[in-house]
């Protein structure tokens, strides 16, 4: 009984705040991701390597400075293809199941998988849906709070499209830029947020 009790004072210790800061090595977080993606197919490989901006938030834990800051908006601004005809917005039917598809982007998905926006696990947006994530903040009325305004529109592609061209460090995937919502798939998503006949401006 004693004995335990000694140690675990002596675990309590060694725990305390120092060791609650402390983190493993870059080189070992990289060794153990190369590890996880072992079984993956070659194509797959190159994912592991972070592209330079997602470095730099990886380094930074997510808190670049204000020069970094800078450089990731302007080189991630560059990296956004907006629709050569001009049109923002889609079918909103079809953006509810880009929404609410979580689908995609796992090397054992069968071929020809379509992949998922996966919006719902971090927004609200139709405010009738019972299920959905808080991480983002609420897009419910979205298009209708912004009175359909066509520059917010214009941001709102760009914020799809790429995340950190809008917010360094998002937490948000960037769609566009990784490929994982074709072009068509985010006007439609778009159009779920800004037709005045979606549910979520209802
Ligand atoms: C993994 C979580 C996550 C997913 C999935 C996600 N988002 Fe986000 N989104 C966020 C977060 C966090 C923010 C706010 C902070 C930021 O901009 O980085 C945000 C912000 C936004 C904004 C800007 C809101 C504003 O303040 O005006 C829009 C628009 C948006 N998301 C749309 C979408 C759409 C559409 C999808 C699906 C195609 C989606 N998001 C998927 C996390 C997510």
């Amino acid at each position: 009984m004693m004995k335990h009790a000694f140690a675990a004072a002596a675990l309590l210790l060694c725990a305390g705040p120092a060791f609650a800061d402390e983190r493993p090595s870059q080189a070992v977080i990289d060794a153990y991701l190369a590890a996880t993606f072992g079984k993956a197919p070659p194509e797959w490989q190159a994912r592991i390597k972070p592209d330079e901006t997602l470095a730099v938030c990886n380094t930074t834990r997510n808190n670049p400075s204000s020069a970094e800051s800078d450089a990731i908006l302007k080189r991630e601004s560059a990296r956004v293809s907006y629709p050569a005809d001009g049109k923002f917005l889609g079918d909103w039917k079809k953006g509810y199941q880009v929404a609410n598809n979580g689908r995609g982007g796992q090397f054992s998905d069968p071929p020809n998988t379509v992949s998922g926006g996966n919006c719902f696990a971090c927004h609200q947006l139709d405010p009738k849906e019972v299920s959905y994530g808080t991480l983002g903040p609420s897009l419910a009325a979205y298009g209708k709070d912004r009175k359909y305004d066509p520059e917010t529109i214009k941001d709102a592609y760009t914020k799809i499209y790429n995340s950190m061209a809008v917010v360094p460090c998002s937490n948000m995937p960037r769609f566009g830029v990784n490929k994982v919502l074709d072009e068509q798939q985010i006007k439609d998503v778009m159009a779920y947020l800004f037709d005045p006949e979606s549910p979520v401006n209802k």
